[in-house]
């Protein structure tokens, strides 16, 4: 894409000078209710639902609401740049697609990572693709066209596991390896409960295990002869409780720059730091995985402070431009987009997820342009007011 990102409301007002009105939604919220009927019910709720009575994934999102951008007049510019520079990675946008480990099933055809990866060409917003694909990461990857990927692991309990898909991560061209710390064990989710409703159970999402040389080694039939027992192989492996005392361990699985994903508190980002690592991603997880009552981008400015100066990535409730904005403004290095993704692919395929993100960059863009922020770097914290 060249221009500026703002420049997508023109192609959308050209079209309808020409009778063309769009058939993609412009709000989240028209997004989330036409995603709700596209999907089928136990996929719906896997996506939409999150820990205990939600209260943590709403106020994510409604915590924005609490934070304004102070507009500052004569410094406009034609051009904004929005770039930024992420582990060597020039990126185009501040913007990625966090994993999300059944956007696979997200997909009309089922294969929701391959179009997430096809997205991820046309726009050149990189995809961090989960360790749970219905495809192999190699063909996820494949997909990439020139925009650079990121791997998110599971860490499984054999080390030797993980080695193996770290390896093949790195093999297939990831370009950094982000751990999830938070989903060793699965949040208490009283949607999917209440239909007894967990994908992975049913063998979905499982491919990387599957076609992993590691895995298929723990079986005595192929994952193909015998679905069930690979399941329950997986099972036992999933969910590994890791501590301090393994970062070393995983430090050392990798050459690529590697990223602790869940990371809220000022002292585990310190001694995150300490052990080495090249990121830290504050996030938490959507309010999916824990119901503990505080919005992830309350987090946000203590985890950047700790960091001091490493890369510090972000997500959880950003539903708009002007979320980018004020995750930016408060020291993001970069900003994660989860569900409106989802729901764009929902409806509309890769062309879906192009039109969500393309949105939201041309909101974040022109928010920018309006209020006097035309670079990343004038985006700090002192243009943020709080709001009571
Ligand atoms: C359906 C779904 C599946 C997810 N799967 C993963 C995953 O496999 N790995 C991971 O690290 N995070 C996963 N996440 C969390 C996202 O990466 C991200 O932290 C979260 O979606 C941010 O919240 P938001 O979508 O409400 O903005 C998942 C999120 C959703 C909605």
């Amino acid at each position: 894409m060249t221009g500026n990102f703002g420049d997508y409301q023109y192609e959308i007002y050209f079209q309808g000078l020409g009778g063309v009105l769009p058939d993609l939604p412009m709000t989240y919220a028209d997004l989330e209710a036409r995603a709700q009927a596209a999907l089928p019910p136990g996929i719906w709720s896997y996506v939409a639902g999150g820990a205990g009575d939600e209260l943590t994934q709403r106020i994510n999102a409604t915590a924005f609401e609490k934070l304004g951008l102070i507009p500052r007049m004569l410094r406009a510019t034609r051009d904004r740049d929005l770039s930024v520079d992420l582990f060597g990675m020039k990126l185009p946008s501040p913007i990625f697609m966090a994993p999300v480990g059944v956007i696979g099933l997200c997909a009309q055809d089922g294969h929701g990572d391959l179009a997430t990866a096809r997205a991820a060409a046309r726009t050149g917003v990189p995809m961090m693709a989960s360790t749970l694909t219905v495809d192999p990461l190699e063909d996820v990857a494949a997909e990439f066209g020139d925009t650079p990927g990121m791997f998110q692991l599971y860490t499984p309990n054999d080390r030797d596991l993980a080695q193996s898909l770290v390896r093949r991560a790195e093999a297939a061209g990831f370009k950094a390896i982000v751990v999830t710390l938070d989903t060793w064990v699965p949040g208490w989710r009283p949607r999917d409960l209440s239909t007894s409703n967990f994908p992975q159970l049913r063998s979905h999402c499982l491919a990387n295990y599957f076609s992993d040389p590691v895995f298929r080694g723990m079986l005595a039939k192929t994952p193909e002869e015998d679905p069930k027992t690979a399941t329950l192989t997986w099972v036992s492996q999933f969910g590994n409780p890791i501590t301090w005392d393994d970062l070393a361990w995983l430090r050392s699985l990798t050459d690529l720059p590697l990223v602790l994903k869940g990371i809220c508190h000022p002292d585990d980002a310190r001694r995150a730091k300490d052990a080495g690592v090249d990121g830290l991603y504050c996030s938490n997880h959507g309010g999916r995985q824990a119901n503990g009552g505080i919005p992830a981008i309350e987090h946000l400015p203590e985890v950047v402070a700790a960091a001091d100066g490493l890369p510090v990535l972000f997500d959880s409730g950003i539903r708009s431009g002007a979320d980018i904005v004020k995750a930016l403004a408060l020291g993001a290095t970069a900003v994660g987009i989860g569900r409106p993704y989802c729901y764009g692919l929902a409806l509309g395929g890769v062309q879906g997820i192009v039109h969500v993100l393309r949105a939201m960059l041309a909101e974040a863009d022109l928010l920018m342009a309006v209020d006097g922020y035309p670079a990343i770097a004038e985006l700090t914290p002192n243009a943020i007011r709080r709001l009571n």
